[in-house]
């Protein structure tokens, strides 16, 4: 992992409001939507959504499981700009030729309800009702939703950067996400088709990528949370490959952020094919429920209330 300077420019905190909202268009390979934004964590299109965006529609960099996958779900999607983009890929190619690679439905997710609102409103901006859907989705919750039976490709930008132990529960949903497989087949042979990824290592059902943007240098982020996620995964027993990010992404945003490429890390998080997956142990062993975790925007009795209830 690298180690970095502040990141500039400042970035808020969760729940700070700042600056009025506006109407950006964003264009990515030839596709084109429009997001309503504002300079708030939660309502800002960061480096890192437009970036993933790139990867996964363009056919040089574009992973072939996506071609297989029936459903994508978005953690954390903010303004929902990764979401629209594939939205806007699936209409494409909709009205294209044949030959055009098919893009499933979408279900953009996130704990922030003001951006929950936000993204239903850029979804109906772009007119993509019929392929992005938004539902609440906190990592802290102690159980699942139901799309998670039904998910193959968990995608996700820059939603790991501070100092909370937020990201040792998204772990946790994780491996029981992605180790569906284990799960419905209980040792007998899977009727998932075993696949290959970049970095040749062999798994079953769902996977995940993720973007993850490194930042430390005070305002309470810090770039650990990211290696400790990765330990945490692994200590899970789930596959987390570092794949290759051309350089050419980062260039539009070299001004800006000039050390943007060593501080992104791009995670591709599968079940292996042969081992049992940890999808029991809760963070309850990192103390339960930490109240650390709930910032503004989160229901905290709300969520406090389910810990409760479950048996966890
Ligand atoms: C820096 S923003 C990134 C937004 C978007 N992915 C992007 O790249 O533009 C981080 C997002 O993660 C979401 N998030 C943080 N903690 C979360 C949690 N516990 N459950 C679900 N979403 C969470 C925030 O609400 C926010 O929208």
């Amino acid at each position: 992992m690298c180690s970095a300077a502040p990141l500039a420019p400042p970035r808020p905190r969760g729940g700070a409001r700042g600056g009025a909202e506006k109407l950006t268009q964003v264009d990515i390979n030839g596709l084109s939507v429009k997001v309503w934004e504002k300079w708030r964590e939660e309502e800002h299109v960061w480096p890192a959504a437009k970036i993933l965006a790139d990867y996964l529609i363009s056919p040089a960099t574009r992973p072939p499981y996506c071609g297989s996958a029936d459903l994508i779900v978005e953690a954390g999607a903010g303004t929902g700009l990764l979401s629209l983009i594939l939205g806007a890929a699936a209409e494409e190619s909709a009205a294209q030729s044949q030959s055009a690679p098919a893009w499933p439905p979408v279900v953009a997710t996130d704990c922030d309800r003001a951006a929950l609102r936000n993204m239903k409103r850029n979804v109906q901006e772009n007119g993509l009702g019929r392929r992005v859907s938004i539902q609440e989705w906190n990592w802290l919750f102690p159980t699942l939703p139901p799309w998670s039976a039904e998910v193959d490709l968990l995608v996700a930008s820059d939603i790991i950067y501070d100092n909370t132990t937020a990201y040792l529960h998204l772990s946790r949903h994780l491996a029981e996400i992605l180790s569906r497989h284990h799960r419905n087949t209980q040792g007998a042979a899977s009727q998932e088709q075993e696949v290959s990824t970049q970095g040749g290592t062999s798994h079953h059902g769902p996977i995940a990528l993720m973007l993850l943007q490194v930042r430390n240098g005070g305002q309470g982020y810090t770039g650990s949370s990211v290696e400790a996620f990765m330990s945490d995964l692994r200590a899970r027993k789930l596959q987390v490959e570092c794949l290759k990010l051309p350089p050419s992404c980062t260039r539009a945003y070299q001004e800006d952020f000039p050390d943007l490429h060593e501080r992104l890390h791009l995670l591709q998080i599968s079940a292996p094919a042969h081992t049992p997956v940890d999808f029991k142990s809760s963070p309850g062993a990192y103390g339960r429920l930490d109240r650390t975790c709930l910032g503004d925007g989160m229901c905290d009795e709300e969520i406090l209330a389910m810990w409760q209830q479950s048996d966890l």
